[in-house]
């Protein structure tokens, strides 16, 4: 009877794909080739890539979820790690810093579309790929439908998809989307793709479900069509590539143009290049550069045009850090900050700028989710490209203008013949350096007929029965734009320069880009109109809240109309004006009454105060203790795991057995301690290792307590392939009389594990290769081995802590006493510890990192805040500065700061201070 239940289960389980979606989510989402539609209204998706498990601080995820909205981004591309919640088999955490569900719930509250991305694998630059550590113990391939990965991975969807579903937007939740594994190319198995979209269906998802393909159609297969095809089929593009030491060389890897995968479904930007990792440690500056706002102007423009794509996920919109153990060390170290628009500090950039530029342009003018091409203007010069699409239904025309070759700088001038849905108008346009416009003609904007414009559309909003629109346009430049009337309107230019005609229902306005022009037009046959016509910089001032429209300050988190009183919550790092085009006739700022008068405009203006100086302690008072007892012969490890395997399922086999893999054994993450045992011969002249630490590695070895010295750990790369023959080699020469004829001998290895690697050719060769010991060699007499690493913190996770003796002992919530100062140390391991006391007002948001000074010797600090690693310092390395994130760091409290610090040789440590990033009043 069992046994034809399971059976009958089973059989339920293997079947078909449910159908697409239910008829509730069919009546709430649905999407044709143009767009996704919800309750029957088109919607230009607009998400940014965002890493909950790399901010390890709950309270902070509002902070950047508020950030990325009012960027003007309208939803958040997530992915979710299976790694990140599972430290064994059938264990799984969803509490604190892992609970996905809060994440979730702020996005409803929010107002933000999620495209939910739970892999199962998802590559991201993070240990694994997102696989958790133990699945190198599990027989089959993964990313394949073996039985042995096909358990693994439904236990992880078995557990995540429930909570994806009940956030549903078609549960009244905010997940618009759901994506099936992560740019599945290489060594693709269609039952899996399609297992993976069964399960999702089984468990109640009911959304559209996605795939966001490798770089272009030319990488088979799209899941497109077939078996294991998604609905919307999606791509990736990196155009720039990850070479921030160039950044002005552009389009390394193509033309950055979404490929329209399907005929029955919306061409998906669904990973967009937002930032770079730092593949040649350039520092993320550069990658910022790299993918700067002319970058942004001319690709994103572009590709809006070209593609027709009406969803997009950039990547990313914040980076975050790679805490603990999460970096995948070939690609990246402790930061992630990618050069996003928001850094790992959370502070705002250019890139936001240009990013809320676009952001409120795609989300404001709705036509734009319905285009097919159209006949462009011809453009007098041949220096000056055009390209447009239109709305079918309003005729509505999107102008892209741009150098014909994108990475030009010239500055060229060319009239525009244009054919608009009002009439043909002959306009000039200016293109600066490497630039790119989207120009809109015959949009009925608010209860105004916008015949056309050279400057380009903000955003525009109603209130109080006028409309008041915001066009911008290169500073210096000329602009026009031409509005319809059916008589002559009243026109007063409150502000600036403007130049105002009328002729055949046309009003002709022709001005210079400077500032912030303000013009107010009244009858005509319309509602008024008030039209704020600015530079680039004072287009990214204004701020966006459901209608409301703002300018000024740093950042308006929020503006809510309550009977007459608009509250807004705004950050600020000086005092600034605050303006709101409004009907409230009371301003409060973050919960404060503020002084307004009522401008020309109509708007109330306000002055908003800035923060109160801080003050940041010195660090001192720090304590240092060696250990690494593990090193001294007499030490006793007897309750260490004996490590005497002599098979392993890893695809990379050991040069000498017993099989010495971290993982074998149970140990997933950092540092692993070996001890081996031998008799001597007294004739041992050298020690020889291999180590595979992933990249950026080193082990250290010590023979009857006496140190040897310290290699690199090494790794397994691609041009290994299939393995490397000799990973990571260490010889070390046994010092003359340090071992006696028959005496036994003690060999102690300390190997860091950097991380895991990836699986991105789902081959199993890279995520599968080792860690830790894989060649040990002394005499031809055998060695016998105990190891010891970590156990998973249970609080702070596996990835927190790993097996180095404070970390086993719990210094790094509680170092025990020991010297003061911080004294020159090494080779070998000692811990330093000190307290400091914040009182950072709790109005203001003062983000904080902790920089190391030069320093000498080769070392390493891993950083334990408050007992949470948040990150790895490496002398010599790129990153000098660590973010230390509030939640974690009490702001207003005690802390205690702790370094491990792994010598490999006599090294003294450059002095950390903690540094201000910022200082913001704010309202959280
Ligand atoms: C994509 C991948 C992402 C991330 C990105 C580079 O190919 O899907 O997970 O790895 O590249 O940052």
């Amino acid at each position: 009877m069992k046994r034809i239940l399971i059976a009958f289960l089973l059989a339920l389980t293997m079947m078909s794909v449910p159908p697409a979606a239910s008829a509730e989510a069919a009546s709430r989402i649905t999407y044709d080739k143009y767009s996704l539609t919800v309750d029957g209204r088109r919607v230009l998706l607009w998400s940014g890539e965002l890493h909950y498990f790399r901010l390890p601080s709950p309270e902070l995820w509002r902070d950047v979820l508020e950030k990325i909205k009012a960027a003007g981004f309208n939803g958040v591309s997530l992915y979710f790690s299976w790694g990140y919640h599972s430290p064994r088999p059938g264990v799984y955490d969803f509490k604190g810093v892992r609970d996905v569900d809060r994440l979730l719930r702020l996005t409803e509250e929010l107002g933000l579309y999620v495209v939910a991305r739970p892999g199962p694998y998802i590559n991201a630059e993070t240990t694994g790929g997102g696989f958790p550590a133990w699945l190198k113990n599990v027989p089959g391939r993964a990313r394949s439908s073996d039985p042995g990965y096909t358990k693994a991975y439904r236990e992880w969807l078995g557990h995540i998809n429930p909570i994806i579903a009940r956030h549903q937007l078609t549960r009244g939740g905010s997940v618009i989307a759901y994506n099936a594994e992560n740019e599945y190319a290489a060594n693709t198995d269609a039952a899996y793709m399609e297992d993976i979209q069964r399960q999702a269906r089984n468990a109640g998802i009911n959304v559209p479900i996605t795939h966001n393909q490798c770089c272009d159609a030319s990488w088979t297969p799209t899941w497109a069509t077939g078996q294991g095809a998604v609905q919307i089929p999606g791509v990736d593009d990196y155009p720039q590539s990850f070479e921030c030491r160039e950044p002005d060389t552009w389009g390394t890897w193509g033309e950055g143009v979404t490929e329209r995968l399907s005929q029955t479904a919306p061409a998906y930007g669904a990973e967009y290049q937002a930032g770079a990792i730092d593949l040649n440690n350039a520092g993320y500056e550069k990658c910022r550069e790299l993918t700067g706002p002319a970058f942004m102007k001319v690709y994103y423009k572009s590709n809006l045009i070209a593609s027709g794509a009406t969803m997009f996920g950039y990547y990313m919109a914040f980076g975050g850090t790679n805490w603990g153990r999460l970096a995948q060390p070939n690609d990246v170290y402790t930061s992630y900050d990618y050069g996003a628009p928001i850094t790992e500090n959370r502070q705002l950039t250019t890139k936001y700028d240009e990013f809320k530029r676009q952001g409120l342009f795609v989300t404001t003018v709705t036509p734009l989710t319905k285009t097919d091409t159209a006949t462009a203007p011809v453009s007098s010069s041949a220096a000056v490209h055009t390209e447009a699409r239109a709305n079918p239904d309003t005729g509505t025309q999107f102008v892209l203008v741009r150098h014909p070759d994108r990475k030009t700088n010239a500055d060229e001038t060319s009239t525009l013949t244009w054919n608009t849905p009002d009439g043909t108008h002959s306009v000039p346009v200016r293109l600066k350096g490497r630039d790119a416009k989207i120009l809109v003609a015959g949009y009925d904007m608010g209860g105004q007929r916008l015949a056309l414009s050279t400057s380009e559309i903000l955003t525009h909003t109603t209130s109080g029965g006028r409309d008041v629109a915001v066009l911008y346009g290169t500073d210096g430049i000329p602009g026009k734009t031409v509005l319809r009337y059916s008589s002559r309107p009243k026109v007063r230019v409150l502000e600036g320069d403007v130049r105002a005609s009328y002729r055949n229902g046309d009003l002709n306005l022709d001005y210079t880009h400077s500032g912030l022009v303000r013009v107010l037009i009244t009858d005509g046959g319309r509602r008024p109109l008030l039209l704020l016509l600015g530079t680039d910089a004072e287009a990214a001032k204004f701020w966006r809240s459901g209608d409301v429209l703002l300018r000024g300050t740093d950042l308006v988190r929020s503006a809510r109309l309550n009977a007459s009183t608009l509250a807004i919550r705004a950050d600020t790092s000086k005092p600034a004006d605050i303006e709101a085009f409004t009907t409230a006739k009371r301003i409060t700022l973050n919960h404060q009454h503020v002084h307004t008068r009522t401008t020309p405009s109509g708007s109330l203006l306000g002055k908003a105060p800035g923060p109160r100086p801080v003050h940041v302690p010195l660090l001192n008072g720090w304590r240092t203790r060696t250990e690494a007892p593990e090193a001294d012969p007499a030490y006793d490890d007897s309750r260490w795991t004996v490590a005497d395997k002599t098979a392993t399922i890893s695809p990379i086999k050991p040069k000498t057995l017993p099989v010495l893999y971290a993982d074998d054994y149970g140990y997933h993450h950092g540092h692993v301690w070996y001890r081996g045992r031998f008799r001597a011969t007294g004739s041992e002249t050298s020690v020889d290792l291999n180590a595979i630490t992933g990249k950026g590695g080193v082990y250290q070895v010590w023979l009857n307590g006496r140190y040897l010295g310290s290699a690199a750990g090494g790794e397994q790369k691609d041009s290994d392939a299939p393995v490397n023959p000799d990973p990571g080699p260490g010889k070390f020469s046994v010092p003359s009389g340090l071992l006696t004829k028959g005496e036994p001998a003690v060999l102690s290895v300390l190997v860091e594990n950097m991380g895991h690697n990836d699986d991105w050719t789902a081959d199993d060769l890279r995520h599968k290769q080792p860690r830790g010991l894989v060649g040990a060699s002394v005499t031809t007499s055998p060695i016998t081995w105990r190891i010891q690493g970590g156990t998973a913190d249970s609080v702070r996770g596996p990835l927190n802590t790993g097996g180095l003796h404070g970390e086993r002992e719990g210094w790094h919530l509680r170092m025990p006493s020991g010297r003061p100062g911080l004294p020159p140390i090494g080779p070998g391991v000692s811990w330093s510890s000190t307290d400091f006391r914040l009182g950072l007002p709790s109005d203001q948001d003062v983000p904080l990192t902790l920089r190391f000074g030069g320093g000498t010797g080769r070392h390493r600090a891993l950083i334990y805040l408050n007992g949470w690693n948040v990150g790895e310092y490496v002398s010599g390395g790129v990153q000098r500065d660590f973010t230390l994130p509030s939640g974690i760091l009490r702001t207003r409290g005690p802390n205690t700061l702790t370094l491990a610090v792994i010598a490999e040789e006599k090294s003294t440590l450059g002095e950390p201070s903690l540094r201000p990033v910022a200082n913001h009043r704010t309202s959280r």
